[in-house]
């Protein structure tokens, strides 16, 4: 019975006919993302606002874990972040030194860390009214919201990005998660953060290859809701292939924008229906990602299958054959290799392997099979269903140019 149905139950019905009441609520979410520089000098607010905005006159509890390439990169952070809660003591108190982690992908194999985790949230008395702040890459990320996410059914999480991609894409989503069972993402939640504080400063220490792969989910949003952003891009890229810091932040913010705006008003931000707009070029880059032992960047493999499903879309009569080319100009001028082996290796039945990557989308999200493809640049469309030999045929072509 669906909901809308229980206007006509009849509650007085017999026990034997059983006994239904439903039980509705929404909650609405909403939270900051704030693009700032330089987020910890002394006399940067955003921090400050960020966790105090719902209660303003309490001192906040606090706990932080960084990435160790970001602590890397940036050896004062740890320091920098004290001094920055001992400026705003009335409001601020970190309850401990801030506390190192892996990065990379690394991290989200790791049972050992998570639980490790979990520990020092114990020990050092984190409620549901304390922060745990995350400073790191997409899987720092993806790993500390999961163990904030569950250590006490959920506190209150706070995401400080520190590479593009999560800059631009992962970090204002609502998503957490690790792999486990060899599975990518397999266990994790859908817990939106507090809040989430970009700071283009820590791009200025990522190295190019991390820098041109977040690049790719910008293509991609692009491509599938805006037309104009796709222009944007083609024009500018001279700048974004020298990351030139002005033209490589308003990259980030207008596709962390489009991320947001599909995921707070595309309808299904806890992905309930079938559908994942996002995830344009996904299908075969997750598969690619695995395959390669993860040697591949996850933007790296997402610019192969935006390439792969753009040649997909023309073949299978969706998209312009003229439009094509320009969205290939556009990677490769950005630096990306529209080719990896792993497309071309073959199972036991002497099939593509990448292909069973169709299936482990669908079977990530249960459901009908749903693939984002193109329409016209800006412009997605939704297919349940793919050819095997235009997949082949796709895959032929991306060998064929390279
Ligand atoms: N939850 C989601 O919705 C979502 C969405 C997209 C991607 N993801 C996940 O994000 C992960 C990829 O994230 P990523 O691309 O940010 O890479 P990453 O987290 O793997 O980081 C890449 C490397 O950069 C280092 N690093 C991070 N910031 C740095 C800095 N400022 N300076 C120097 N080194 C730095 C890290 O230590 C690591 O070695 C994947 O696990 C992917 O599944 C999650
Ligand atoms: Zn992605």
């Amino acid at each position: 019975m669906s909901p809308a149905a229980h206007q006509h139950f009849n509650p007085t019905a017999g026990e034997d006919e059983g006994y239904t009441r439903w039980q509705t609520f929404t909650v609405p979410f909403s939270f900051p993302v704030i693009f700032t520089r330089a987020l910890f000098h002394p006399e940067n607010s955003s921090l400050f606002q960020a966790l105090s905005y719902r209660e303003p006159d309490k001192r906040h509890r606090l706990i932080a874990f960084a990435d160790s390439g970001v602590l890397q990169a940036c050896p004062c952070l740890a320091d920098d972040l004290a001094a920055y809660c001992a400026r705003w003591g009335d409001s601020l108190e970190l309850v401990c030194p801030v506390q190192e982690i892996d990065g990379g992908e690394s991290i989200k194999a790791d049972w050992a860390s998570i639980e490790w985790m979990h520990k020092i949230l114990l020990d050092a008395n984190i409620d549901r009214h304390s922060y745990v702040l995350a400073i790191g890459g997409g899987a720092v990320l993806d790993a500390v919201g999961l163990v904030a996410a569950t250590a006490h059914r959920g506190i209150r999480h706070v995401r400080i990005p520190t590479t593009v991609l999560s800059q631009n894409d992962s970090g204002v989503g609502v998503k957490n998660g690790i792999n486990q069972f060899a599975q990518k993402n397999w266990l994790g939640t859908f817990a939106p953060p507090w809040a989430v504080l970009n700071d283009s400063a820590f791009l200025d220490c990522l190295n190019d290859r991390e820098k041109r792969a977040g690049m790719a989910e910008a293509v991609k949003v692009a491509l599938i809701r805006d037309s104009e952003f796709f222009e944007w891009l083609c024009e500018n890229s001279d700048l974004l292939c020298v990351f030139e810091p002005h033209a490589l932040t308003y990259l980030v913010r207008r596709c962390a924008e489009l991320h947001m705006q599909q995921i707070g008003q595309g309808g299904d931000p806890f992905e309930m229906g079938s559908a994942r707009p996002l995830d344009f070029g996904h299908w075969a880059a997750h598969r690619m990602e695995s395959m390669s032992q993860h040697e591949l960047r996850h933007g790296e493999a997402v610019a192969i299958g935006i390439a792969l499903d753009t040649r997909y879309s023309v073949l299978a009569g969706l998209l312009e054959a003229k439009q094509e080319q320009r969205v290939y100009d556009l990677l490769v001028k950005l630096g990306f290799t529209l080719w990896h082996e792993t497309l071309d290796q073959k199972n036991q039945q002497g099939q593509r392997a990448v292909i069973s990557g169709l299936a482990d989308f669908q079977a990530h999200l249960g459901g009908e099979l749903t693939i984002t493809l193109l329409e016209s640049i800006g412009v997605g469309r939704e297919v349940h269903h793919m050819q095997l030999p235009l997949i082949n045929e796709s895959i032929d072509y991306l060998k064929s140019r390279a």
